[in-house]
């Protein structure tokens, strides 16, 4: 296949064109083949890797190791998709030196092409010194899961007239310190369509509506991986959970009642060589 590696001007093209954008998350080489193959516009190495790939309850343990880990196998991976690399909690709120030089560890050892990180007009001076330093930098308003304690939990946010101004203020702060584009979760729909209006950068959704500019949805939601409840902004493509662990199941099948391997999974010997070593066994 010979694609174009989508870039950040392939995306401000589609919103200025009104054509949606997609995004997948993506933790590692195999996933990212696959979603790139799909010509997924962006993959997203989200820090949602603590709760799916790692199995914490929340994304706020991730490290900045963790991220880079998964940012490798995920650029071995991709070719074609603009990549993100999630800045995990801790590494940008503290101190802003801190903050630029793990961004550009995302970029320099993590392959990204970009990065992401949660807040809104709170985050604008990081924001622009990251930017400053030469890295594109994607927001992240509305349900930021990273401060999900303060909000009280994993809560639609925006839903009165005064919060929804908020996001709007916090959204236009972050297209003027020059993020590329925003991503706006649970979020009410006329709220999203609404800033999505008002910016001239694309706003990608996720429990937002259909009025973002682009959708984006957690790999192992979108493909069923999990038997877990999952937020009513899921749409299920698939239900690999039963799939995979049928397979699983058959395999031990097979093997206690000496189905596998068949005589099609071994190598041969050629018979000579066979007969030589048998010989040989016999003698000893
Ligand atoms: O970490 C993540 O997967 C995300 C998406 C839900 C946008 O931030």
């Amino acid at each position: 296949m010979n694609r174009k590696k989508v870039t950040i001007l392939d995306l401000q093209r589609k919103k200025d064109r009104k054509q949606p954008i997609t995004m997948l998350t993506a933790y590692d080489y195999s996933g990212a083949v696959l979603v790139d193959k799909a010509e997924i516009d962006v993959i997203l190495v989200g820090d949602s890797l603590g709760m799916v790939m790692m199995g914490y309850d929340s994304t706020v343990p991730v490290t900045m190791a963790e991220m880079l880990h998964h940012c490798r196998m995920v650029a071995r991976g991709t070719t074609y998709a603009f990549t993100i690399g999630d800045m995990p909690f801790l590494s940008y709120q503290a101190d802003m030196a801190e903050a630029v030089r793990n961004a550009g560890l995302l970029l320099k050892e993590g392959g990204m092409d970009s990065v992401k990180l949660e807040g809104g007009r709170e985050v604008v001076l990081t924001i622009e010194a990251i930017i400053r330093a030469g890295i594109p930098v994607m927001g992240h308003i509305g349900l930021t899961p990273q401060s999900q304690s303060k909000l009280g939990g994993y809560r639609v946010q925006g839903k009165t007239a005064v919060s929804a101004h908020n996001l709007l203020q916090d959204a236009l702060a972050l297209e003027a310190a020059g993020c590329f584009s925003i991503v706006l979760e649970a979020v009410p729909e006329p709220v999203a369509t609404a800033i999505s209006q008002r910016l001239t950068i694309p706003t990608i959704g996720i429990g937002a509506g259909a009025g973002c500019d682009g959708q984006v949805l957690v790999y192992h939601d979108l493909l069923g991986l999990f038997d877990k409840k999952l937020p009513r902004f899921v749409k299920q493509y698939a239900h690999l959970d039963q799939t995979v662990t049928d397979a699983f199941t058959a395999f031990r099948e097979d093997v206690v009642n000496g189905r596998f391997p068949a005589k099609e999974h071994t190598y041969p010997m050629p018979q000579d060589e066979l007969d030589a070593f048998l010989k040989e066994l016999k003698a000893e």
